[in-house]
């Protein structure tokens, strides 16, 4: 190709997954569907410059955070970029300069992982586009996905799609253990459905996803887990085609309580939520009981606690989490998102 040199800029949103996944196959293949809300305010944004160079079957490239060199990012990188040559090996042909930034803050306990890993998939896939025109939008962000996952296991699931299922299920159709697909059809109750991440914990993960899903393997309840991922993501798509919001909050805690019971029964053992956490849900479930309000918490692996409601109650439920949750948040700290679209090309 003639093209010597260009750049590209791409945002990728967080995703908060509402059926988990934990647990893998094998490299980077699930052993669970999974599905989640694409977030919309905290996003990754990268920027990729590329230059051509001799193909003397070496990579390199340059990483910058917020615009200053940062080496202790790179071999997560230098991975990532080593397990997708076989997919993209015309990356061999340039030397990069990635410069990144997260608009949440960077010790906030807020993985960026997901961001991160489809933000500079975006950006692959945007060369490989000018390196190959003829190429549709479908493969674009198919590939996208794939190769995102092969990042971190669930950034493929923030790419595309408001509402997005990541792994091979019975009722999902064109479902992959490969790539994201995104779901249609959500009822307008999820319509604008709120986030409020509640910084509980902004430390280092005490368990990284990688020894996390690890955890799963030889694990005793590893198969009922895996089997009840699949019933889940059964009920939950009904839920969400329509719009039964008691139905939603039981499975999305049910989830978040199990993701947690999996880590405190492996071996290993590992408890991830601080008293706060706990404090924190025994203030929504107070709250729920006594205002009837559909707002319910969902968790990462971390201590941190996502508060899921609809838009018509945002009023009433921000009023509640400044009153009696923010108490329970380090300095204070929480952060207003909602459900998102996907990757942006900026
Ligand atoms: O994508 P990973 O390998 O960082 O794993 C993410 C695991 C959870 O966030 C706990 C669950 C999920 O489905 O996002």
């Amino acid at each position: 190709s003639s093209i010597e040199n260009g750049n590209f800029q791409w945002s990728a949103p967080s995703n908060i997954a509402l059926v988990k996944y934990w647990g893998k196959k094998d490299k980077q293949i699930p052993a669970n569907p999974s599905i989640s809300f694409t977030l919309n305010n905290c996003k990754t944004i990268t920027k990729m410059a590329f230059a051509k160079k001799v193909n003397d079957g070496n990579f390199s490239f340059d990483l910058l955070f917020e615009g200053k060199p940062k080496e202790d990012f790179k071999p997560k990188i230098q991975k990532f970029f080593e397990r997708i040559f076989e997919y993209c090996p015309y990356l061999k042909d340039f030397h990069f300069t990635i410069d990144t930034e997260n608009t949440f803050p960077h010790s906030s306990g807020i993985a960026s992982s997901a961001s991160g890993m489809a933000a500079l998939a975006m950006n692959i896939m945007s060369l490989e586009k000018v390196l190959n025109p003829v190429m549709t939008d479908e493969y674009f962000y198919q590939k996208a996905s794939l190769l995102a996952r092969l990042g971190s296991g669930s950034a493929c699931r923030s790419v595309k799609g408001q509402v997005v299922v990541w792994g091979e299920h019975n009722e999902i159709a064109g479902s992959s253990n490969l790539f994201g697909v995104e779901f249609f059809g959500i009822h307008e109750n999820f319509k604008n459905f709120q986030d409020t991440i509640l910084l509980v914990d902004k430390g280092e993960k005490q368990v990284s996803s990688t020894v996390g899903h690890d955890l799963m393997f030889g694990h005793p309840f590893a198969e009922k887990r895996f089997d009840q991922a699949h019933e889940n993501l059964s009920k939950i798509k009904a839920i969400l085609e329509n719009g039964d919001l008691e139905g939603f909050l039981k499975i999305v805690e049910s989830e978040a309580l199990t993701l947690h019971a999996m880590m405190m029964t492996s071996m290993p053992y590992f408890i991830l939520m601080k008293p706060n956490t706990l404090e924190i849900i025994n203030k929504i479930w107070k709250f729920r009981n006594e205002t009837q309000t559909p707002v319910c918490f969902t968790l990462d692996a971390g201590a941190n606690v996502h508060v899921l409601y609809p838009q018509n109650v945002k009023e009433k439920v921000l009023e509640f989490i400044k009153k009696e949750l923010v108490e329970y948040c380090q300095n204070g700290q929480y952060i207003c998102d909602e459900i998102g679209h996907g990757s942006i090309s900026i």
